[in-house]
C-alpha cells in the first residue's frame, strides 16, 4: 500500500470511530455503563493499561470501584475487582458471563475452532472438559499417575542437591518448569521432554511463554478489528509461529504412537494420547480436537505451576523464619526424612497456608482468562453491555486492603487462623483458578503439584541468595502476559539444611 492510500485508509478509520465515540458516548450514558476513566477518542482508555495492565488498572479501580468500564479502541472492557462483584459474575451469573473474547492470537492455526480455552460454553467444550477431567484429573487418575509425579520429583531433588554439592547456583522458576514440563509429558505421552539446563529445554520454555505473552499482551488488532489483516504489533504472526511448533511436536507424537499400534512393535502406554488414540478411533474426538486439547493442557498447566513456584520461594526468601517453619512442619511428618507423599499435603497446614498466600499475592493469571458478556445484565444498577470483555483482576483484588488487612505483606499466618478459606471456587476472595463453569479443570493437579514441588525444595535444602545480594533488595517486578512471570529469574544458592 503506497503513503498516500495509506494516509486516506487512516483518515477513514479515524473518521469512522470519531463518529462511532460520539455516538457512543451518548449511548454510555443511557446505557448506565459501569463508570470508568473518560475515554479519548479513537484509542478510548488503551494508553491507561501501559506494561502492567493489572496494576494499571488496579490503581483506576481505587478511584471508579470495583465494577469499572473501559473503552478500548471500539471493544468495551469491564473491570472486577472485589469478591463480591466477582461472585455476582462467576456465581449468579455463572453461565452468561462463560464465554469468551477471543484475542486475535488465539486464531493461529485455528486454535479457536478446537480449543477447551477459548470455545464458548457449547457441546464441543463439553465434550472437552468432560474427556479432560476423565483421563486426567479425576481423583482416580490423579492417584493412578502420582508414582510417576514422585518419579520427576526424585529428579529435581537430584538436580538441586547436584548444584549444591558444587556450590551452583539453581535458576528456580527453570527448574520447576523443567519439572512441571517432564510432568506433563509423561502424563501426556509418557515422554521427558526436557532435561535440566539443556538447550531444547530453553526452546520449549519459549515457545510456552511465547504463547503465554502474545494471547495476554494488549493487541491493537483486538481493538480495532479492521487492523486484524494488517497485524501492525506482528503479534499474530508471533503467536502463529509459537503455536506451530507446538502443533508440529504433537503431530509428531500421534504419529509415531499411530505408527506403533499398526506395527505393534511398543507396549501401549497408559497416558493420556493414548486414551485419546482410543477415542479417536470411536469417532469421539478428532485430531485436530486431540492436538489443541493437548496445546491447551501444556500451555495452560507449565508455567502456572512453575511460576506459582518460583514467586512462593521468592517470598520465602525474603521471609527465611516462614521457609524454617515449612521445613519444621515437613521434618514432624515425615519423622526419617522420606519423601512425602501427595496424601501427606493435607496434613501440612503452613505449607499449605503458604501457597494460598502465594495465590493471593501472584495469581498465576490476574485477569483470570478474560470472560465475555453474552447479554446485557444488569449489576448493581448499572449495565454490563453484551460482548463486553470481562476483566476479573485476581491481582488487585488479592491486594486489596478492604478485605485483607496488611494486604500487601506475605504472612502465610492470616490462612492458618482462617484456615477455611480455600482456593476451589467457593470463597470469592481468593480465586486465583477462577470459579464457576469454567473454572481451571486442572486444579487438582496443580495442588499436587505445586506443594509437592515447593516440599521438594524446602524440606531438603538450605537456600541463600548469590553474592551477598539482600533479600530485602531482591527485585519483585512483574513480567505481564496471559501469566505472570518474575521479571529477573530467582537465582538461589542451595545449601545443607
Ligand atoms: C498454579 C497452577 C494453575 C493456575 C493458577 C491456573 C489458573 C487458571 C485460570 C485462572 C484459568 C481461567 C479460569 C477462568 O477463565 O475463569 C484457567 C483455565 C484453564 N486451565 Fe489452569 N491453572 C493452573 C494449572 C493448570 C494445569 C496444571 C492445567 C492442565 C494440565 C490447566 C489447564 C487449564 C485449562 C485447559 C484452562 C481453560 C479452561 C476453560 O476455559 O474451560 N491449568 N487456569
Amino acid at each position: 500500500m503506497d503513503y498516500i492510500t495509506l494516509l486516506l485508509v487512516l483518515s477513514s478509520i479515524i473518521w469512522t470511530y470519531a463518529v462511532f465515540l460520539t455516538l457512543n458516548s451518548k449511548n454510555r450514558k443511557s446505557a448506565r455503563l459501569p463508570p470508568g476513566p473518560r475515554p479519548l477518542p479513537i484509542v478510548g482508555n488503551i494508553l491507561e493499561l501501559g506494561p502492567t495492565p493489572h496494576q494499571s488498572l488496579a490503581k483506576l479501580s481505587r478511584k471508579y470501584g470495583p465494577l469499572m468500564s473501559l473503552k478500548l479502541g471500539s471493544a468495551t472492557a469491564v473491570v472486577v475487582t472485589s469478591p463480591e462483584i466477582a461472585k455476582t459474575v462467576l456465581q449468579t451469573h455463572d453461565l452468561a458471563f462463560s464465554s469468551r473474547t477471543v484475542p486475535s492470537a488465539a486464531e493461529a492455526h485455528d486454535h479457536d475452532k478446537f480449543s477447551m480455552a477459548w470455545l464458548p460454553v457449547d457441546v464441543r467444550w463439553r465434550k472437552l472438559r468432560k474427556i479432560s477431567k476423565e483421563h486426567m484429573f479425576s481423583v482416580s487418575r490423579l492417584d493412578a499417575t502420582q508414582d510417576l509425579r514422585k518419579e520427576k520429583l526424585q529428579k529435581l531433588y537430584d538436580y538441586v542437591n547436584e548444584c549444591r554439592r558444587t556450590g551452583q547456583a539453581v535458576d528456580i522458576g527453570e527448574a520447576a518448569f523443567t519439572t512441571s514440563l517432564n510432568l506433563m509429558s509423561a502424563t501426556l505421552f509418557s515422554m521427558e521432554f526436557a532435561r535440566f539446563g539443556s538447550d531444547s529445554l530453553q526452546e520449549m520454555k519459549d515457545v510456552v511463554w511465547g504463547v503465554m505473552e502474545y494471547i495476554g499482551k494488549p493487541n491493537l488488532a483486538d481493538y480495532f478489528p479492521v487492523l486484524k489483516r494488517a497485524d501492525p504489533q506482528g503479534v499474530f504472526r508471533k503467536s502463529k509461529f509459537y503455536f506451530g511448533r507446538l502443533l508440529e511436536i504433537f503431530d509428531r507424537i500421534i504419529d509415531e504412537k499411530l505408527e506403533a499400534r499398526v506395527t505393534g512393535d511398543k507396549a501401549q502406554k497408559n497416558d493420556l494420547v493414548e486414551a485419546l488414540l482410543d477415542l479417536h478411533q470411536r469417532d469421539e474426538i478428532s485430531r485436530d480436537e486431540i492436538k489443541h486439547l493437548l496445546v491447551d493442557l501444556f500451555v495452560a498447566g507449565t508455567d502456572t505451576t512453575s511460576g506459582t513456584v518460583e514467586w512462593a520461594m521468592t517470598e520465602l526468601i525474603r521471609h527465611p523464619k516462614k521457609m524454617s517453619r515449612i521445613r519444621d512442619e515437613l521434618r514432624e511428618l515425615t519423622e526419617e526424612n522420606r519423601q512425602i507423599n501427595e496424601s501427606d499435603i493435607s496434613r501440612l497446614p503452613y505449607l499449605q497456608a503458604v501457597v494460598k498466600e502465594t495465590f493471593r499475592l501472584h495469581p498465576a493469571a490476574p485477569f483470570l482468562i478474560p470472560h465475555k458478556a453474552e447479554a446485557d445484565i444488569e449489576i448493581n444498577g448499572y449495565v454490563v453491555p453484551k460482548n463486553a470483555q470481562i476483566l476479573v483482576n485476581v491481582w488487585a483484588s488479592g491486594r486489596d486492603p478492604n478485605t485483607w488487612p496488611d494486604a500487601d505483606l506475605f504472612m502465610p499466618e492470616r490462612f492458618v487462623d482462617r484456615n477455611e478459606i480455600d482456593f476451589r471456587g467457593r470463597d470469592f476472595e481468593l480465586i486465583p483458578f477462577g470459579a464457576g463453569r469454567r473454572i481451571c479443570p486442572g486444579l487438582p493437579l496443580a495442588y499436587r503439584t505445586v506443594h509437592l514441588m515447593l516440599a521438594t525444595l524446602i524440606q531438603n535444602f538450605g537456600w541463600k541468595l548469590e553474592n551477598g545480594e539482600k533479600p530485602e533488595e531482591l527485585d519483585m517486578s512483574e513480567k505481564f502476559g496471559l501469566t505472570l512471570q518474575k521479571a529477573i529469574p530467582l537465582n538461589l544458592l542451595p545449601t545443607d539444611p
